[in-house]
């Protein structure tokens, strides 16, 4: 038997396995993030064999001070930028993830910005609610078509893919993708052209979406001098990690009339958010909800679960992370 700490409280289906497996979980108590000084306290209360963490709680090695008898943090997300890997392979802590289980939910948001934005139905809500609709005309709130434009998909890993092929076969949009390889086994999947310098996917897209994990090559990876190669009608749109983009420098181009749109999940300084992409029309903000659905978020509940088990049982977790 294990003794497991959440931090804070997620769907119960993996507490229950986790329990019937014959382990005791301790919930956070905190309706929130606890500070790192919480953390650390309540991880010193007792010995914990495990930790579930969210992508909210940064854990590193001076964190896992006050835990030593930790042996194993299950991540509740599939990013796991949150966590120092090398920090946990030095004290040969485990870490796992959430793969796989929220692609299609993931995939399924995105496009949902990508519609929404190249459409203006936030904004186009917004009017109608402040009675500022007086009757049909020709040219109200013209948005733009998807049907053969360019989609630049940065990043191609299983989320990266699922959009390229939604975006390709449901809505005819033509796929070019920038990744460290081009991908032969996607290209023979989706009808898609490879770019190796992000740069020249850039110049060419009508619509540009991020799907990297957030590392120290890809932060900032969109900056001014990238942002100004863009079409001054295209539309950048943002699932993955904040500081993947200088939102200062997308304010900017924003503000100035450089790209036409940008619709973001994920916030450089989050929860905050720059200001000015809060008052600017063409501007989708949700708050990191892209995999939030109730089927996905119980799938990473189990999966969190299924980790710890077979972890505590002496079996390989199924989603250790790579270091
Ligand atoms: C959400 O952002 C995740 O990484 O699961
Ligand atoms: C994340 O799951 C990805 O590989 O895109």
């Amino acid at each position: 038997m294990a003794l497991v700490f959440v931090t804070r409280k997620i769907p119960n289906v993996g507490i229950e396995m986790l329990r019937s497996a014959g382990h005791e979980v301790v919930v956070s108590g905190k309706n929130g993030v606890l500070t790192t000084e919480e953390l650390k306290q309540e991880l010193a209360a007792r010995p914990y064999d495990g930790v579930v963490s969210l992508l909210t709680d940064t854990i590193n090695a001076s964190v896992l001070a006050s835990a030593p008898s930790v042996r194993i943090v299950a991540n509740y997300a599939v990013g796991f930028d949150n966590i120092a890997v090398p920090d946990m392979a030095a004290r040969n802590v485990t870490v796992t993830n959430t793969p796989g289980v929220l692609t299609n939910t993931v995939a399924e948001f995105t496009l949902a910005l990508i519609l929404a934005l190249t459409k203006r139905i936030p904004e186009s809500d917004r009017f109608v609610r402040a009675g500022r609709y007086v009757g049909w005309a020709p040219e109200l709130l013209l948005g733009s078509d998807l049907r053969g434009k360019i989609l630049g998909i940065i990043g191609v890993g299983r989320i990266g893919a699922e959009v390229a092929v939604s975006a390709s076969m449901g809505l005819g949009m033509k796929i070019i993708y920038h990744d460290a390889a081009a991908l032969p086994q996607f290209e023979a999947q989706v009808p898609s052209t490879f770019h190796s310098t992000v740069e020249t996917l850039l110049a060419e897209a009508d619509v540009v979406s991020i799907h990297v994990p957030l590392l120290p090559a890809t932060h900032h990876l969109i900056n001014a001098a990238r942002l100004a190669l863009m079409k001054k009608t295209a539309y950048l749109v943002n699932t993955a990690r904040g500081p993947i983009i200088d939102e200062a420098a997308l304010a900017a181009a924003l503000q100035n009339g450089g790209i036409r749109g940008a619709a973001l999940d994920v916030f450089e300084f989050e929860p905050a958010v720059t200001e000015a992409l809060r008052t600017l029309e063409n501007v989708i903000i949700t708050p990191h909800i892209a995999s939030a659905t109730t089927e996905t978020r119980d799938k990473m509940s189990e999966m969190v679960a299924q980790n710890l088990i077979a972890f505590f049982a002496g079996t390989p977790p199924p989603n250790v992370v790579a270091h």
